[in-house]
């Protein structure tokens, strides 16, 4: 091949290479962006954070868990006109590492296990998709045999225009230490 021919070769691999890296953060947090130091803000990317007037909720936390005992919580991202709804969760002991265990089911979630071993929980490519003012996921998380476990989570309502502009973003955190009861609701 000629050095000219080899170097158009190059710019049409890149151009094709190009979108689909794009693609890749399509509605879905980007996976390099994971892990105990790497768990950037979605506000990186996503302007206008806490601006908006939604939020972003974690449902059925207990206050106090049962060690071993399996709870369904529902992550819950709301805003009035959103079209586009995401979000990461973790779970995580005070030190960082991963804190019981995220079991999923539901194929509009996706599951990271980043390479410091925390499960990291997001919308999947296609479970962005609101009602035009909220969007819920649920999945089961098993508790650890004890410790205290911190819940995190970081969301983006966005207005569905396929850019980082017009979105909001959100967190939330809450924490669980295990006991008896386990009907208490997290603030
Ligand atoms: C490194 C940059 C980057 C980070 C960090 C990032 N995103 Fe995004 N996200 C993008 C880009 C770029 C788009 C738009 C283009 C696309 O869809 O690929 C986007 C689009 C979205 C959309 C669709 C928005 C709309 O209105 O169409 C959602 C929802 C979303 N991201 C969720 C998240 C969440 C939740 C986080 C944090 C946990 C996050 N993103 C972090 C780059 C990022």
């Amino acid at each position: 091949m000629k050095l000219s021919s080899m170097i158009s070769f190059a710019a049409v691999a890149l151009a094709v290479a190009l979108p689909s890296v794009a693609t890749a953060s399509t509605s879905n947090p980007p996976d390099l962006y994971l892990g105990r130091q790497g768990a950037v803000s979605c506000n990186l990317c996503h302007s206008h954070a806490g601006t908006g007037s939604g939020s972003v909720s974690i449902q059925g936390l207990p206050k106090m868990y049962e060690p071993g005992k399996s709870y369904p919580l529902t992550v819950k991202v709301v805003e009035p006109g959103a079209k586009k709804a995401g979000f990461r969760l973790a779970a995580q002991t005070s030190d960082g590492a991963q804190a019981g265990k995220i079991v999923n089911r539901d194929p509009s979630l996706d599951v990271h296990v980043a390479t410091d071993n925390v499960t990291y929980l997001k919308q999947s490519y296609n479970g962005s998709d609101t009602n035009g003012s909220e969007r819920s996921w649920t999945f089961l998380w098993k508790a650890p045999e004890g410790g205290s476990v911190k819940f995190s989570v970081d969301a983006v309502a966005g207005d569905g225009d396929g850019t980082v502009t017009g979105d909001h973003s959100y967190s939330f955190s809450a924490s669980a230490q295990a006991g008896q009861s386990s009907r208490g609701q997290a603030d």
